[in-house]
């Protein structure tokens, strides 16, 4: 049942990189003063008015519609203030960050409130922490909480997720694993991403217990439940014999590979309590394909050393974007993304499943700012499991929002033959 209030989305952090695209495409997507009532929010008033400007050119929107949506001024560290923000709209979708520095006033004003609440965070940590500070009270006030609704996590979530449907369908079993392989990713990154993996990289270095955390490949799922048989992440290149490709590191796989096991056991183990899943670039076959995976795996392995060593982290910073700036507006249009999922059978190899997904714009960004502003309208508007609490995009949306993807957000998901 959707939720009556003032607005049906707000969307918090629309002044910083990836906040203007998710602005953009609301309205693109959904106009202004149309059936979805959305506001515009941000720290300064200031930059929330350019930005607003800005959207009756970046999308030829009627200018006096444009001038309707409302600006609403909050500081994401300000508790008095989130509260009353969370208060006035069903959802918050929300790209202020790095989140473990700014985001949790914000989900516990959601918490407490009953309001649905998307972002995206890939800071493993901090949705650990905040797990077990506001799960109970999310669960009481009905709200839906939902982090990792960008290109970390959505494709490993619903991808697992529509695949497994998939093989259930056809042949009345749940895989007993899935391989995710990144086949292709055309993008850039942003300043704000940066600044949440070196604030991640110092809590590490100030508590080592932050470490623990993030190398449980279980860190998200629920406390005292099962877990499962699934170790460390890929580090080194490997052969993988289903795909006969070499295959590398994928960096965002510390995130991802806990939120589809969070998922599992949020389904009651609906893929079994011995479900696996990990994830993977594909670099190709043959001598080429191992040289390219051994130079990804040396590459990440390098970045991640210098992100955690103090001095080299100021030097990675000054090469990489500063907070607000990100990639081109050609590289977000003209880039894509294509990943496989393999998922195993149980019993029988010849009823693996292989399923496909695509997006027409750069994964970070472009197909980020579709993905979280899909997030936020599902929340809002369409029927859905009644759970609260801490969800998993595929949790607590599942089809419905694999459907919206497709039909509105230009992704693909399909069943190779
Ligand atoms: N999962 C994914 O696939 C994915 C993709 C893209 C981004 N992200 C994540 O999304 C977050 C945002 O990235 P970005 O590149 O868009 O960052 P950004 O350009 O630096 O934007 C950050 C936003 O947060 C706002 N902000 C910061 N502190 C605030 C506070 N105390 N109160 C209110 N607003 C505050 C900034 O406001 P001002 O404009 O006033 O400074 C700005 O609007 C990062 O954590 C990044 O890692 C994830």
């Amino acid at each position: 049942m959707a939720l009556s209030r003032e607005f049906d989305v707000v969307l918090f952090g629309a002044t910083g990189f990836t906040g203007k695209l998710v602005a953009e495409y609301l309205c693109q997507t959904y106009g202004v003063g149309q059936n979805l009532k959305w506001a515009l929010a941000g720290r300064s008033l200031q930059k929330l008015e350019a930005v607003r400007t800005g959207l009756v050119a970046g999308t030829k929107t009627d200018a006096t519609q444009v001038a309707s949506l409302a600006l609403i001024v909050v500081d994401g560290t300000d508790q008095d203030a989130v509260n009353l923000l969370a208060a006035r709209t069903a959802v918050v979708c929300t790209t202020v960050g790095p989140y473990a520095l700014v985001g949790t006033p914000l989900v516990k004003a959601c918490a407490d409130q009953g309001t649905h609440y998307c972002d995206l965070t890939g800071e493993v940590q901090w949705m650990h922490r905040v797990i077990n500070q506001c799960q109970t009270t999310a669960e009481a006030s009905g709200a839906k909480i939902v982090h990792t609704c960008g290109f970390d996590s959505i494709p490993s979530d619903l991808g697992t997720f529509y695949v497994q449907e998939q093989m259930y369908a056809r042949h009345g079993v749940y895989a007993s694993q899935v391989k995710y392989r990144l086949v292709k990713a055309d993008g850039g990154m942003s300043g704000g991403t940066v600044a949440s993996l070196m604030n991640m990289m110092e809590e590490v270095r100030q508590d080592p217990q932050v470490g623990e955390v993030i190398k449980d490949p279980y860190a998200l799922n629920p406390l005292n439940m099962p877990q499962g048989p699934d170790g460390p992440d890929q580090v080194a290149a490997i052969y993988d014999s289903h795909f006969r490709q070499w295959t590398a590191p994928f960096v965002m796989a510390a995130i991802n590979t806990r939120v589809v096991r969070r998922t599992n056991a949020l389904l009651g183990y609906r893929y079994g309590q011995q479900f696996r899943y990990d994830e993977a670039i594909l670099t190709g076959a043959g001598p080429v394909g191992y040289m390219k995976a051994m130079a990804v795996a040396s590459g990440s392995f390098l970045v991640m050393l210098a992100a955690a060593l103090g001095p080299l982290r100021a030097v990675l910073k000054s090469v990489l974007p500063a907070q607000g700036e990100g990639p081109s507006a050609e590289t977000i249009r003209n880039g894509s993304f294509t990943i496989d999922l393999l998922a195993l059978h149980p019993t029988d190899s010849q009823k693996n499943l292989r399923a496909r997904l695509t997006a027409d714009r750069d994964p970070g960004y472009g197909a980020t700012s579709k993905m979280l502003g899909e997030a936020a309208v599902c929340l809002a508007t369409d029927e859905l499991p009644a759970k609260s609490g801490f969800l998993t995009p595929a949790s607590a949306m599942g089809q419905v929002l694999i459907q919206r993807l497709q039909d509105k957000a230009g992704m693909t998901f399909e069943i190779l033959d």
